[in-house]
């Protein structure tokens, strides 16, 4: 017997119920947070999107993969352009990147921040405008300055006084005026669900806005010469839904703009309130609509500056997770079922913490659904797990799953598009899964299946 029926614990996941008993018509309105947009249940129970059968998917392109729904990743780039119009939306390309997802962010619109010298070099093979490209980086190389220098992008957002010196030799070396941010720490840590006030900030980015640092590089810049100073830079963290840790950063920020305004005549002509939108990983997460916090982030700058009597400098923003998370999943199959009596059960899919870390790292939450039938027999609690030589492996610490889940069932975890294929590793040389991009009933692998001889091909000892 099953360890755990599901009424139990139902309540403890909420309202969502168990995902293989819904109609279509439910996953489109109880899951429109979790699922690309273009996913349904068909009428044989499968999951589709892009109007493709994921069992067809499977079929053709194996498993573990991750599945992106290219419409629903466009829908949202333009969300967050209409949301925030007025403003600069950089994608922030560690969330995950390729160099079909960079002609996607340039056709969309979108400008990007990249944060090492190989995300440069990928937007740069996709022929993204250099123009458009941020650099951020708390470490960064000599190499990766000379090569954002070299192809001239749009800014590079300055973290430490070292890198001031090095960026001003590089400048010279190459007679260039390079535009830069300064990237300011405002003493707001910011967590999922709220942020706290830190008197020092004990972390490795930026300069301390209240030790005094900011004002100090902000001066050293500006007496230099030597690089362009367009702005000032914040960003708080990362899956935060309350946007009052925005409100208070871009307030530290305002007021450290009008002091420079005020002590050094100059007004700069950008501010970036960075990036860190939470997203939905199970359906007890509710993220606010790009347009409501365009809406909240302007209102508030704007109310700000009017306050300080100064212009509003023009606003850039830096979401990852926002825009491209929610618009993938990963699809697996299951290879075993274990029912640790009295406990849970146990499903093991064909892959883990190698592609999906978050997990494992961060103790994150997210949801699971039997993706290639229906299933008319009662839920189980169960814990979705990978095929890694560790405990800690675990993909989905619960979800209810039907009874009768089984070996060669796909598996469908949504929400995987943010710092899953970014994070992903060889852990027990297992090859990282590809990503099929599907649109209009079409698929195509934007990035291959890593296999075993590519494993091999870095081993040249
Ligand atoms: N801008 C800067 C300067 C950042 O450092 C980051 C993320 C972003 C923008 C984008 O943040 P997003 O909108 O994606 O939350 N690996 C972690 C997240 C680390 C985020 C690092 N910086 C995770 O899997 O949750």
């Amino acid at each position: 017997m099953r360890a755990h029926e599901a009424g139990a614990l139902h309540g403890d996941l909420g309202s969502r119920g168990p995902a293989w008993l819904r109609t279509p018509q439910d996953v489109n309105a109880l899951e429109r947070e979790l699922w690309p947009s273009t996913v349904r249940r068909s009428e044989e129970g499968s999951l589709t999107v892009g109007g493709l059968d994921v069992r067809d998917l499977a079929a053709t392109h194996g498993t573990p993969a991750y599945v992106l729904d290219e419409a629903d990743l466009r829908e949202r780039c333009r969300r967050f352009r209409a949301g925030f119009a007025g403003a600069d939306v950089f994608y922030a390309g560690k969330a995950f990147l390729c160099k079909a997802m960079v002609r996607i962010i340039a056709e969309e619109g979108l400008h990007l921040d990249v944060c090492s010298g190989g995300e440069l070099t990928t937007a740069l093979a996709a022929g993204f405008p250099p123009e458009r490209i941020g650099l951020h980086g708390n470490n960064k190389s000599a190499a990766e300055l000379r090569k954002a220098v070299e192809s001239n992008v749009g800014r590079i957002v300055v973290d430490s006084f070292e890198e001031i010196d090095r960026l001003t030799e590089i400048a010279k070396q190459y007679n260039a005026k390079p535009k830069i941010m300064i990237r300011v720490t405002v003493g707001v840590e910011a967590h999922t669900h709220e942020y706290i006030a830190t008197a020092h900030e004990d972390q490795k980015f930026g300069f301390s806005l209240f030790g005094g640092a900011a004002s100090v590089a902000v001066e050293q810049v500006i007496k230099g010469d030597a690089l362009e100073l367009t702005g000032l830079h914040s960003h708080i963290g990362s899956q935060i839904f309350d946007v009052s840790g925005f409100e208070l950063s871009a307030r530290r920020l305002l007021q450290l703009h009008k002091q420079i305004i005020d002590e050094h005549q100059r007004e700069l002509p950008e501010m970036d309130l960075g990036g860190g939108f939470g997203i939905a990983y199970t359906s007890q997460d509710d993220p606010a609509e790009p347009a409501d916090l365009g809406m909240a982030m302007f209102g508030l700058v704007k109310r700000e500056c009017d306050a300080l009597g100064i212009a509003m400098p023009r606003l850039s923003i830096e979401p990852g997770r926002a825009i491209v998370g929610p618009a993938m999943f990963t699809l697996y199959e299951v290879g075993t079922v274990k029912d640790v009596d009295g406990i849970r059960t146990y499903v093991s899919v064909d892959g883990g913490m190698s592609d999906n870390i978050r997990t494992a790292l961060y103790d994150s939450s997210y949801s699971a659904t039997i993706a290639g039938r229906a299933s008319e027999k009662p839920p189980i609690l169960a814990r979705v797990v990978g095929k890694h030589c560790e405990a800690g492996d675990i993909v989905v610490k619960d979800e209810f799953l039907p009874a009768d889940v089984r070996p060669g069932d796909l598996l469908a975890v949504p929400g995987t598009g943010a710092y899953c294929r970014s994070m992903a590793s060889n852990y027990n040389h297992v090859p990282r899964p590809p990503v099929i991009a599907v649109a209009g009933g079409t698929a195509r692998v934007i990035m291959r299946r890593e296999t075993e001889d590519d494993l091999l091909a870095l081993d040249v000892g």
